[in-house]
């Protein structure tokens, strides 16, 4: 199994809430140029790392948790483990363009892609647990979206997604449900 430890995220400092307000926007322009390990190490605590003991960045409803990123990058496709916030290799292959159905996400450097475990939500119809995924999913992109405004980051949530296609390629199972994902990268250099 390849893991890989990422660095100890940086949780101090970033732009000022109101400005991070001002400042978040989608864009679909996105250079190619890939991410540092800091800034993905940093994406990922900020989307849906533990910030307390055994609680999330994002809230989820009954503590529920039920989510796993994926995180699709050139040279694999991990699974972010938010213990000891790392990344274990899961496919050994670039999965970038299965990822959307719009150009630019298969060039971009980074995509996350939001998979539920709907068994984890309890006392709940179907129509209840879907409403309550895609919710929870909300939250955690908008994590994102902070953090690349602070950051100055390009960055989109998106639908538009074969998923079935895509749980194909992630394997997953019945459970198991990709609500959306989030691509990132650096903006390209003005023209
Ligand atoms: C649930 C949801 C699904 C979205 N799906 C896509 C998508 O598939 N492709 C895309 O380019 N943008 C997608 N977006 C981004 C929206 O188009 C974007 O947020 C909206 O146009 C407002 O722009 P803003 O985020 O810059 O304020 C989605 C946003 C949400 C909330």
């Amino acid at each position: 199994m390849t893991i890989i430890k990422l660095p100890e995220p940086i949780k101090r400092g970033g732009m000022p809430l109101y400005e991070t307000l001002t400042n978040r926007k989608s864009c679909r322009k996105i250079a190619t140029q890939d991410l540092s390990m800091e800034e993905l190490s940093n994406i990922l605590w900020c989307a849906y790392g533990y910030n307390r003991e055994g609680r999330r960045t994002a809230p989820s409803s009954h503590n529920s948790q039920e989510f796993d990123l994926y995180v699709a990058i050139e040279k694999g496709t991990y699974l972010y483990n938010p213990e000891d916030h790392s990344l274990e290799l899961k496919f050994d292959e670039d999965l970038r363009a299965w990822c959307g159905l719009q150009d630019f996400v298969a060039s971009a450097p980074l995509t996350i892609i939001f998979v539920a475990n709907r068994d984890k939500i309890k006392g709940k119809d179907e129509r209840g647990v879907t409403e309550t995924i895609y919710v929870d999913t909300g939250f955690i992109s908008q994590n994102i979206y902070l953090y690349c405004a602070s950051e100055s980051l390009a960055n989109v949530v998106r639908a538009m997604i074969d998923k079935e296609a895509l749980s194909k390629k992630l394997h997953l199972s019945d459970n198991q449900e990709i609500t959306l994902a989030h691509t990132i990268g650096r903006f390209p250099p003005r023209e």
